[in-house]
């Protein structure tokens, strides 16, 4: 007779988080975070697409995640290209975290998770909603900010606001110059 399992041994639960992570940012992690709460382990998918050009280049993104997760083996960070669908299922993946900060990610979303399903119906997406604090944070508008000169050390992880320094320190544009004073009355 075949082994039986062992009662009340698991199978690990593994999910994925994929995105472009261009930067990883606060909102990512607090996704995670919830990710981490539910699932056994969070594998952070960073998708190779040589059609965008990203600020971060693929390395550094993955070293800026290892260095935000160090330590922590329930999560771990990988790249893929092509189909999630495939990927998720080639790592053992039964489930894709998407984050959904506010109505008008919704309708991207949607359409990817019922694409997604379509592709492969073993694959589910689960959304998770992050703290309202990060509702509005997108990696875009980090890298905005920072090359505008104004501050992000609450939005993402230090290692991420040390590289923007790294990046953008030499080009972050001088304060506009003040208006010349309108001659007085006499
Ligand atoms: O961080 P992003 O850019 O919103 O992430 C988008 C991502 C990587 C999740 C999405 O573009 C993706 O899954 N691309 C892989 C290609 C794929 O599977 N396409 C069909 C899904 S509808």
């Amino acid at each position: 007779m075949p082994p039986r399992r062992r009662e009340g041994r698991r199978k690990r639960s593994l999910a994925v988080f994929p995105g472009s992570f261009d930067p990883i940012t606060n909102g990512h992690l607090d996704i995670i975070g919830r990710g981490l709460s539910v699932f056994d382990q969070v594998t952070i998918a960073i998708l190779l697409n040589p059609e965008k050009h990203p600020l971060f280049t693929v390395e550094e993104r993955v070293a800026l995640i290892r260095e935000a997760y160090r330590g922590n083996q329930r999560v771990k960070v990988d790249t893929f290209s092509g189909l999630l669908v495939d990927y998720a299922e080639r790592v053992g993946a039964s489930v894709i975290v998407r984050g959904l900060r506010a109505i008008s990610d919704f309708e991207y979303e949607f359409q990817m998770a019922l694409m997604n399903r379509r592709l492969n119906p073993r694959i589910e997406t689960v959304f998770m909603m992050p703290a309202e604090s990060y509702s509005y944070l997108s990696s875009r508008l980090v890298k905005e900010v920072f090359q505008l000169g104004g501050p992000v050390r609450d939005l993402v992880p230090p290692a991420v606001e040390r590289r923007l320094r790294e990046k953008y320190g030499a080009v972050r544009p001088a304060p506009t110059p003040r208006r010349p004073a309108r001659a007085g009355r006499a």
